[in-house]
């Protein structure tokens, strides 16, 4: 096979389903491991402020069973939308790789929704089951989500739920055969904004291991012996497909840190767990940079080996900074919600160049096109696009066909990614933008519409537009512009109280951190959409 040219095909052999035709992601992550023989390595290893504590690949296994046994005895079935919505914690990863490993779907929630984010998402795709902890229970409404058979928790008290999964645990067997799905079957969703409408449910299939578990040695790099940290939560697709599958598929040490950002925090995870490869994104690097060289230099940081960010534009300058505090380059990566994996990346033996996502990696091509979709040469800048198809592209966009069809305006070749780039004549990719209003901020896709009609919510919102506003920190805010009803004042207090009514129905991330009153809102004059286009051009003049 040498000098034949890459094909994912050369990949399936890693996997057991190769040889037996049974496929369970969570098999691959875990039991494979136990049976090679790799039972006594630590698969997860969590720190928080009050806890330190790990488990290793037999033990990890021994827990996903019980609480598969517990799922499959309360009803849950193959297909099944198993929603979980839990803090950042081992617990988190248990009951997704249990989820799996009874064929559900699974829906891992962001720590951080409030209750309409929680309840929109679930009743979308009419979700029978959910994974919670009791403190996070006031966020969920169950009145207003009549699909839902029952709740757990995870707390030895059921309390309001149906079950507390972690007491049922403890009866029951911790052994548990997998149940098989095919390659196809759904594995994970994810809702993920555009900039119309509301989040679409991305759901992903468990042939999407063959490009986690490959990326996951190419462009992470991981070794045997690797302790690696994904810092995302696993509601965003990252913490799921980077902080779950992709390294358990590598059979390495996962480090899970509960709890918020701090630069001491994180650089004491890092010291204390000895992590070798570490997977961030651009705003957290700038908080570390913001926190100064003083900081970083009280702790040992020399195990670390590899960098890498992903989620939005990685500047030079925090390449710079990788380099001076750290003595390492920090290495991009591209890739969205629906493509499953990474798709551009920096490898690690290849040069850099600092203001590029990196090259597409071995089995991926990509162009730039102009608005007919024809190619365009090296340097001219156009819509970024993957010749389809590649093994972890999403199975669909759940109940909603058309939206799918979107992603290929022309025709099945060419996958159309909503981002603005041109390639350079070596083939490196140069992200330039969004073509659409999706705003990105701390790397988190806030679609502009959903925070508008929650504005509009609201007795004294008129008229609202929402749109992203550059931010050294955090590449973007929400920032909003609307008009008020004839029966309001503009005041400081109702400011407030409109940004925490958005803030305490969706998440603090999608409240906008400024809101401007305007007489009248720019709009189209034939469908009279509101133009954020405008709105943003006359922000960024203001700044500037
Ligand atoms: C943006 C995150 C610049 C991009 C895995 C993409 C990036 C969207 C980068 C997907 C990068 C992702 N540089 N922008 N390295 N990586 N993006 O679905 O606009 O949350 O379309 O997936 O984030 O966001 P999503």
């Amino acid at each position: 096979m040498e000098g034949e040219p890459f094909s994912w095909e050369r990949v399936h052999p890693t996997f057991t389903w190769y040889r037996t035709g049974k496929v369970n992601m969570t098999y691959e992550c875990v039991d494979r491991h136990v049976l090679n023989g790799n039972g006594e390595k630590t698969a997860l290893q969590y720190f928080s402020e009050t806890d330190n504590f790990s488990f290793t690949y037999k033990e990890l296994q021994q827990e996903v069973n019980r609480w598969s046994h517990v799922l499959a005895a309360s009803g849950v079935k193959k297909g099944d939308f198993v929603f979980v919505f839990l803090p950042k914690h081992p617990y988190c990863y248990i009951a997704m790789l249990a989820a799996i490993k009874v064929g559900a779907v699974v829906g891992p929630l962001f720590e951080a929704f409030m209750e309409e984010a929680v309840r929109d998402r679930i009743n979308d795709c009419e979700g029978e089951f959910l994974i919670t902890d009791s403190s996070f229970l006031s966020r969920v409404h169950r009145e207003q989500i009549p699909s839902l058979k029952k709740i757990f928790t995870t707390d030895n008290e059921a309390g309001e739920a149906d079950l507390s999964i972690t007491a049922e645990a403890e009866k029951v067997d911790d052994e548990f055969d997998a149940v098989w799905v095919e390659l196809d079957d759904g594995l994970n969703i994810h809702y993920t904004s555009g900039s119309t409408g509301k989040p679409k449910g991305i759901i992903h299939a468990h042939r999407n291991m063959v490009q986690q578990y490959q990326t996951g040695r190419w462009v992470l790099d991981l070794k045997e012996d690797d302790v690696y940290w994904c810092t995302a939560h696993p509601g965003w697709v990252t913490g799921t497909v980077y902080g779950v599958f992709a390294p358990l598929l590598n059979g390495v040490t996962t480090v899970i840190h509960g709890g918020r950002f701090s630069a001491e925090a994180w650089y004491q995870v890092l010291e204390q767990a000895a992590v070798t490869v570490w997977y961030s994104a651009p705003t957290a690097f700038r908080m570390l940079k913001a926190a100064g060289d003083k900081t970083i230099k009280k702790y040992d940081l020399s195990s670390l080996r590899h960098i890498l960010s992903v989620g939005e534009p990685l500047n030079p300058e925090v390449i710079h900074w990788g380099v001076n505090a750290l003595n390492l380059r920090i290495h991009d990566t591209w890739w969205m919600t629906e493509t499953g994996a990474q798709l551009v990346a920096n490898l690690p033996t290849r040069p850099i160049k600092p203001g590029s996502m990196g090259r597409p990696i071995p089995g991926i091509e990509v162009a730039v096109l102009n608005e007919e979709g024809e190619e365009l040469p090296p340097e001219e800048t156009g819509h970024l696009a993957i010749r389809s198809s590649w093994p972890a592209i999403m199975k669909e966009v759940w109940k909603n066909e058309q939206k799918y069809q979107s992603y290929f305006p022309y025709g099945k070749e060419w996958y159309i990614a909503g981002d603005l780039a041109y390639l350079d004549e070596d083939g490196y990719v140069f992200f330039q933008g969004r073509s659409d209003d999706m705003i990105n901020s701390s790397g988190e896709r806030i679609g502009p519409f959903e925070v508008e009609s929650k504005l509009l919510e609201h007795p004294a919102v008129k008229e609202a537009g929402v749109i992203g506003k550059p931010d050294p920190v955090r590449g973007e805010i929400v920032k909003a512009f609307i008009a008020l009803n004839s029966t309001y004042q503009e005041s400081k207090d109702l400011i407030e109280e409109i940004r925490l009514f958005v803030r305490g129905r969706l998440a603090a991330h999608s409240a906008p951190r400024e809101i401007e009153v305007i007489q009248e809102l720019p709009k189209t004059q034939i469908s009279g959409k509101v133009l954020r286009r405008e709105l943003k051009k006359a922000e960024i003049n203001q700044a500037g």
